[in-house]
């Protein structure tokens, strides 16, 4: 059997990779992942429970027992989590949630599913090439000049993305680095086509 065809986008917050996501998957007819919307996901039901994002145990659970939906609206059993994923509260606390080794263990294995259910797909998020699908088609790392990225981030302070890159970087479990087949892109001062159909050439 064929494997499905994947290509994995990484890099730190606001270096594009949403955008180049999905324009990718458009031009191929595949599916995207966020799976940044699912670390939100957790971190945002531990807050509506009031767990404390230390308490790896009790999010732990949550995020095994989490009945997760992730399309266009995000879902935890029913409930649509969307608006709150990128509230300051999530902001603050979903590399907290990220660094907990069960949690990505859960969560890198439901990757895996929906990638299989759904025949291949784009994935974004901060180690899909380097551990998720070290098999992809194509891994690419985006990453733009720091003025650009906090432009990108719009709404959220600096402060906070600079604490997101610090902490998802430096953690022992699934850090963000270029794996070494990853092809580097600096989308700064590129139009999206472009880079769009630099992405597919190496396919
Ligand atoms: O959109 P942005 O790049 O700002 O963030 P995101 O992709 O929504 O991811 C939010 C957070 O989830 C990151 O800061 C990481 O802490 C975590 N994350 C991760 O650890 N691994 C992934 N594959 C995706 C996200």
């Amino acid at each position: 059997m064929t494997e499905p065809l994947v290509v994995a986008i990484d890099g730190p917050a606001g270096s594009g990779k949403s955008t180049v996501a999905r324009a990718v998957a458009a031009r191929l007819g595949l599916e995207v992942l966020d799976t940044g919307s699912m670390y939100r996901a957790v971190t945002s039901l531990a807050i509506r429970a009031g767990v404390d994002p230390h308490d790896t145990d009790k999010v732990t659970i949550l995020a095994r027992e989490a009945d997760l939906g992730v399309g266009e609206r995000v879902t935890a059993g029913g409930v649509d989590l969307t608006d709150t994923l990128r509230t300051d509260a999530v902001n603050d606390t979903v590399s907290v949630v990220a660094s907990i080794p069960a949690v990505r263990r859960e969560l890198v294995e439901r990757q895996r599913a929906w990638v299989a259910e759904h025949g291949g797909g784009v994935v974004e998020g901060r180690d899909i090439g380097s551990v998720v699908f070290p098999r992809a088609a194509v891994k690419v790392y985006l990453t733009a000049s720091h003025t650009e990225r906090a432009r990108r981030r719009g709404e959220e302070a600096p402060e906070s993305v600079a604490r997101r890159d610090l902490l998802d970087g430096g953690r022992t479990v699934s850090p963000l680095v270029v794996a070494s087949d990853a092809h580097v892109l600096d989308t700064t001062d590129r139009a999206i086509d472009d880079v769009v159909e630099e992405i597919l050439s190496w396919l």
